[in-house]
């Protein structure tokens, strides 16, 4: 049985979120390893952040439309936590615990990164908001796609195509730099949650270190799973 094969707590799932600035390849990482647990017989959901619940999902509008910006740093993250509670408690929590594996797009370190360290919302506000929101919910493995600013924004915008930028694809060139800074820090303060991995590279080269992360972390030595 392949769950046997996992470290840890076999019966509950592994919580894996990824993180990156813009046009760092996330959503296609995230497929790819989908499809490769599938195959492994692993069940995994593919969800994100600010959305992924039907209450998550209306504040995602919000704040992408610009909505949050307008009320200030400190009201914005509250926007983000009061998401943030709703995904964990409708849809991350019960999954864990029924055994399925939960690929999350963004989770924490975004507010960290983007509220924290750009918006300067203080990190006494950003604890409180943790430990209402997520508790002991720390993931297991946070792959944080590593990718040059002018790599990340030329194909965000070859994927956003005639479409305006949204709410902080819009912001200048230096934010996009900070962001970079300050999720590179995060990789080297917390090794052993946290695998930086060099996005400036094809899909399936990116893919391949992707999963030799999660060979390395979350799967017990001589485990079938690994060459699946
Ligand atoms: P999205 O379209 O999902 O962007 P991406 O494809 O880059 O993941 O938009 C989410 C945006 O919200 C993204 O710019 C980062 C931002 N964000 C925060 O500022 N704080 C947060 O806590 C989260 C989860 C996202």
């Amino acid at each position: 049985m392949a769950e046997a094969a996992v470290k840890k707590s076999p019966g509950r799932g592994r919580f894996i979120t990824f993180e990156g600035g813009e046009g760092s390849g996330k959503s296609t990482q995230i497929k790819t390893l989908a499809e490769r647990l599938g195959a492994a017989k692993l069940r995994a959901i593919v969800t994100r952040e600010p959305g992924g619940s039907p209450g998550a999902e209306i504040i995602r509008h919000l704040v992408l439309s610009g909505m949050g910006k307008l009320l200030g740093p400190d009201a914005e993250t509250l926007l983000f936590a009061a998401a943030r509670d709703d995904h964990v408690r409708t849809v991350i929590e019960p999954a864990l615990n029924q055994g399925i594996w939960v690929l999350c797009d963004r989770f924490s370190d975004s507010t960290r990164v983007y509220q924290g360290r750009l918006g300067k919302v203080a990190p006494e506000f950003l604890n409180a908001m943790e430990r209402v929101t997520i508790g002991d919910l720390k993931p297991d493995l946070t792959i944080i796609l590593d990718v040059p600013v002018e790599v990340g924004m030329q194909r965000a915008a070859a994927r956003r195509g005639t479409r305006a930028p949204d709410r902080f694809e819009a912001e200048d060139i230096r934010f996009h730099q900070d962001l970079r800074d300050a999720y590179r820090q995060i990789a080297a303060a917390e090794p052993e949650r946290c695998v930086l991995i060099d996005a400036n590279a094809d899909a399936g080269t990116v893919a391949a270190n992707v999963w030799a992360a999660l060979r390395d972390r979350l799967f017990a030595a001589g485990s079938n799973v690994v060459s699946a």
